[in-house]
């Protein structure tokens, strides 16, 4: 993930707080596990068109490190939907030419589930297409706390940080991904401890479509309002505004996995 291979103007790195799944859920009647398995299937439709929108990076916010304040039978639930999910995704992905990677803390999760993380980071990570991080047990500013004692007089750069942070979640040596694109569902207008650092200049895309009903066209449509935005990051605009638009969808596109 280097900066050289992906991160110019048209391969985007995008990152997704998923959210909606428990009103989803109750507003047809149904228990919120219901709504996150169904957000379990949004999410597979989004890893497997984003490559074709433009997103060479794709975090998806599945387990904030405040999640665990959720009853138990809730929280459960989301940990077997995670490991049953990167179980059966794995050989999809390493076929795809999809790297999978985990960011957040390791040490809480149970050990089945880490294992299939690590399963399918070590599979995967050839992966050249897309790279599919997983934010679970995550918490940015608990990283950027560990980060800023693993780089200690150290950090004399913003770059020298980024790797720290980096190693923080696991993947040492790689510089992190700045995010481009963050997108909220279900209405809600926060950042809820998600990649602070990395979204600096993220441009945010709210939609209040619940997740579960988050499909191909809602992230076409992020895409294409983002591909309109105008980023300087700070400075004039030297004309980077305005990317070509994204093709159009194929005929009945509402594509899914197999
Ligand atoms: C927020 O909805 C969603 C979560 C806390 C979990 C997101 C997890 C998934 C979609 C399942 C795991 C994903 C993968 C890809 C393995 P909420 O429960 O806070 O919804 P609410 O605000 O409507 O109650």
């Amino acid at each position: 993930m280097t900066q050289s291979t992906w991160h110019d103007e048209k391969l985007i790195h995008a990152a997704i707080i998923m959210d909606g799944n428990g009103r989803w859920a109750t507003a047809k009647g149904m228990p919120r596990i219901a709504g996150h398995r169904a957000g379990v299937q949004a999410a597979r439709r989004v890893i497997e068109v984003a490559p074709d929108l433009g997103i060479r990076a794709l975090t998806l916010y599945a387990f904030s490190a405040d999640n665990w304040k959720r009853p138990a039978a809730e929280v459960r639930g989301l940990m077997a939907l995670v490991e049953h999910f990167v179980r059966r995704e794995v050989e999809r992905c390493e076929r795809q030419g999809v790297e999978v990677l985990a960011v957040g803390r390791r040490d809480r999760l149970p050990r089945s589930v880490r294992a299939a993380i690590e399963e399918a980071e070590s599979r995967t990570r050839r992966g050249a297409k897309l790279t599919l991080r997983f934010a679970l047990d995550y918490s940015s500013r608990d990283a950027l706390v560990q980060a800023a004692a693993l780089a200690g007089s150290d950090c004399a750069s913003r770059e020298a940080f980024a790797y720290a942070l980096a190693s923080v979640y696991g993947t040492p040596g790689r510089r992190l991904p700045e995010v481009d694109l963050l997108i909220r569902t279900a209405g809600e207008q926060r950042l809820s401890d998600f990649l602070l650092w990395e979204s600096a200049y993220a441009e945010l895309h709210f939609t209040p479509t619940l997740w579960p009903d988050f499909g191909e066209e809602d992230l076409r449509a992020a895409m294409s309002v983002y591909r309109q935005r105008n980023r300087t990051f700070g400075g004039l605009d030297e004309g980077r505004h305005a990317l070509p638009a994204l093709p159009a969808a194929p005929n009945g596109s509402q594509r899914r996995l197999a």
